[in-house]
């Protein structure tokens, strides 16, 4: 179940809002200029499945998605659980960067966290199969697959070269809850 926390950037001990209502949290987003939708995810994957198989099995949607919001090129990654070098994979996004072009992800398996520095707020977006999350060019943002990853995701992209991360040099990723086995905030 996808799962918002909001805190005051750089008061990690104390959230905001903490709320597992899809309404309440795409709401929230949506004043943040952050679009979640949720999605079907409910095609069978076999543990073999390459890129071509999960894009075949969610067609539909990443053909509606590319008709309504631009998105020019599609790919996938798939990160199952027990992969060799977790620890290595992970510690490529659990810093605060930015993009030039839009990162939107629909996960179709497993889950991950988002974290969105915007206006002064941290948005901690846990997403799970079946969630659309666009982070939008020059958001300020980092993802944690968590210590144990297993997930997949369908990746969108505007321009075949944006995706190139730009490091804002702040310690801020290294302050919040990071995404594990740990209960949620209630
Ligand atoms: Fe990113």
């Amino acid at each position: 179940m996808a799962h918002l926390t909001v805190y005051d950037d750089y008061n990690p001990a104390q959230p905001c809002l903490a709320t597992a209502d899809r309404a309440v949290l795409a709401g929230h987003l949506a004043l943040a200029g952050i679009l979640f939708e949720q999605w079907s995810a409910e095609r069978p994957l076999p543990e073999e499945a390459g890129d071509e198989a999960v894009l075949a099995a969610y067609a539909d949607a990443v053909a509606a998605l590319r008709r309504d919001r631009g998105f020019r090129s599609v790919d996938v990654v798939r990160v199952p659980r027990g992969i060799a070098g977790a620890a290595a994979l992970r510690a490529r996004f659990t810093f605060e960067h930015t993009h030039d072009e839009d990162e939107a992800r629909f996960f179709v398996e497993g889950s991950g966290a988002f974290y969105l520095h915007v206006d002064r707020k941290v948005f901690r977006v846990v997403c799970e199969a079946g969630d659309l999350l666009n982070v939008p060019a020059g958001t300020r943002h980092w993802f944690d697959m968590g210590p144990d990853p297993a997930f997949t995701a369908i990746r969108f992209f505007t321009r075949p070269d944006g995706w190139v991360a730009q490091a804002t040099g702040s310690p801020i990723a290294g302050l919040f809850p990071a995404y594990g086995p740990q209960p949620l905030p209630a």
